[in-house]
């Protein structure tokens, strides 16, 4: 078994295995490098010889535990034929969402627009550098999905009004969505990913009376089909505030917290493997304070199953020094 697998299934506590999420980009050189001449994010994704070679560039560097796979969340709105730009300086903009078109995409035309992602995956999981270790498929949950969708771009703090207007135009999305994340996850696990996470990184705008309806049950039938494909699945809700109840109605494999979770509560509250927790910006500071703030998670979650990670993404700004003291420094507790 591999050091994730063990924290994952066998739930073991020594050996702490150590993933970061935005570990292939902009603070490797060697991204910025490629993505340089490849000014089109959506064409880089969909660029199978690069993508795969982004995503082994952290693993060249760094004894990480994982790779995962260099694409994004909003490649499934793509794929339903939404129109999908990143702006730079700006983040992503969507185009108009047309029910009537993206309710006529069948799996062949969508499978023909994702392709090159699941031979991108092969080529990786082909790669000797990932022996024992595993491959992380993703994708973005059906809620935070509704919301770049409806919202056409990131919504900082909060919603477009009227997001909830169109109650007929929502359900359909979100059924329409379950579908395709589920041949989405098939796929990327026929190609060779060996763990699915799901992003909900909008899960922290809504009311708690609405979670229900737009994360916990949407959500729990995308891990349910995870499940029986025998593949664990860790869920990442960010900025929700209640994890216990997110736990224990969704039922991950694993939960990742954000940064703003006190953790000591969290090892308190949560039975299942925890994942991440640090801030990305501690890794923007030095050595010493990286040091400490590590330990900090490393002790309390000394006797549960971990996987050290980050509270959100790498940020573009990161020395990769600092990634691979902290690499060293988990690898070495
Ligand atoms: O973690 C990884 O290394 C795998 C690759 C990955 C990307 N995006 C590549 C990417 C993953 C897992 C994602 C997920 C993703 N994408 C999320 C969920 C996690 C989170 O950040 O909350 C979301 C919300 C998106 C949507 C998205 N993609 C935004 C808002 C942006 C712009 C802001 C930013 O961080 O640049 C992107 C662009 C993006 N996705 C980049 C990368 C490497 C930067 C593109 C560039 O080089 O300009």
């Amino acid at each position: 078994m591999t050091p994730l697998q063990e924290t994952l299934i066998n739930k073991k506590t020594t050996n702490t295995p150590i993933w970061l999420m935005r570990q292939a980009g902009r603070y490797l050189p060697e991204f910025r490098k490629i993505r340089k001449v490849n000014t089109n994010f959506i064409n880089l994704c969909l660029n199978e010889n690069l993508s795969s070679e982004i995503t082994l560039q952290p693993l060249k560097r760094f004894d990480l535990d994982a790779a995962i796979i260099f694409s994004d969340i909003l490649m499934l709105p793509y794929g339903l034929s939404q129109k999908v730009e990143f702006k730079k300086n700006f983040g992503p903009q969507l185009g108009p969402l047309n029910l009537e078109e993206i309710s006529q995409i069948d799996e062949i035309d969508f499978l023909e627009k994702l392709y090159p992602i699941y031979k991108s995956i092969k080529k990786v999981s082909e790669n000797k550098i990932v022996k024992n270790k595993n491959i992380i498929g993703f994708v973005g949950a059906p809620w935070t999905l509704l919301v770049y969708m409806i919202n056409k771009n990131s919504p900082k703090k909060k919603l477009i009004k009227d997001f909830f207007k169109d109650k007929f135009l929502i359900n359909k999305v979100l059924l329409i969505l379950e579908k395709f994340l589920k041949v989405h996850i098939e796929h990327q696990i026929k190609n060779g990913a060996t763990i699915i996470q799901i992003f909900d990184s909008w899960a922290g705008l809504l009311k708690e009376k609405d979670l229900p309806d737009y994360v916990y049950t949407p959500t729990l039938n995308i891990v349910n089909y995870v499940k029986t494909l025998n593949i664990p699945i860790i869920c990442f809700p960010r900025g929700i505030k209640d994890y216990k109840s997110y736990c224990e109605i969704v039922k991950p494999d694993a939960i990742n917290i954000d940064y703003n979770v006190n953790p000591t509560s969290i090892f308190k509250e949560i039975k299942i493997p925890i994942q991440g927790g640090l801030d990305p910006k501690i890794l923007l500071t030095d050595k010493e304070n990286l040091k400490k703030e590590a330990l900090k998670y490393l002790n309390i979650f000394k006797d549960h199953p971990y996987i050290f990670n980050l509270g959100h993404g790498v940020i573009p700004e990161t020395d990769p020094d600092m990634v691979e003291y902290l690499v060293k420094l988990v690898k070495d507790y």
